[in-house]
């Protein structure tokens, strides 16, 4: 794996939240969600120097810190255009809107916005629901040339297929919780389809109705016969470590 890696280092800060440090010491956080976030170790709920935050979609678990952190850090911001546009009414400068099939070269890393089936709304403090446009998984192209695909929320859907045709990700970091993602069994598939060789299982466990497990990623896996290794990684751990 740390050869796979290339001196990009992958730190997984528990549900859907990763930070992503590029080989040149740019640091990435995909999905905010620390102070809340159940699984969060107490000392990494602060995360330091960000140059940029990755938002999938605009539910409470991936974007609670997000405003919070970009004020403190000064980091770019890469969401779709309704989030965005919501971020930018909010007093952010630095934001950059990035819809599905658009790619962009930020913090020393090209992404490209994906696909996902699911709903992407935002929570205001007065308990209202705001649009949040279309929800997205992320491709994180390194300059080691190391992939990364992070698929948000969502199901399995037929087009990972093309994800792994158009973008060929050596990684993927795939929700298996069940109920409001996809079942490790779809989680499986979402692995054949994308043809990738090493799989992160994320969004799990959080809360009561996220029940999926990786044991249960391990035995659909093994049913397929894929050739793949299933880093299962503990909140506060280094992927490769
Ligand atoms: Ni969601
Ligand atoms: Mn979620």
């Amino acid at each position: 794996m740390k050869e796979l890696l290339g001196g990009t280092r992958i730190t997984y800060l528990g549900h859907a939240t990763f930070r992503l440090t590029t080989p040149g010491g740019e640091n990435i956080l995909i999905d905010p969600f620390l102070t809340d976030n159940p699984q969060t170790p107490e000392e990494l709920k602060q995360v330091g120097d960000l140059d940029t935050i990755l938002i999938t979609h605009g539910h409470f678990d991936h974007f609670a810190d997000a405003i919070p952190l970009a004020r403190q850090t000064g980091a770019t911001v890469v969401a779709n255009f309704e989030i965005s546009s919501y971020l930018q009414g909010q007093g952010l400068e630095n934001v950059m809107p990035l819809n599905k099939g658009g790619t962009a070269q930020v913090g020393g890393v090209r992404v490209t916005g994906t696909h996902a089936f699911h709903a992407s709304s935002i929570q205001t403090e007065d308990g209202s629901t705001i649009y949040g446009g279309e929800p997205m998984g992320f491709v994180v192209e390194f300059e080691s040339g190391f992939k990364l695909y992070h698929a948000g929320d969502t199901a399995v859907f037929g087009d990972m297929r093309l994800i792994g045709e158009l973008y060929g990700p050596d990684l993927a970091l795939l929700p298996i919780g069940n109920r409001v993602v996809m079942s490790p069994f779809e989680a499986a598939h979402a692995a054949r389809l994308l043809g990738v060789r090493h799989v992160v299982p994320m969004h799990y466990q959080t809360f009561p109705f996220l029940p999926g497990t990786p044991e249960e990623l391990e035995r659909h896996v093994r049913e397929l016969g894929l050739e793949l290794e299933i880093h299962v990684m503990k909140p506060g751990e280094e992927l490769g470590s």
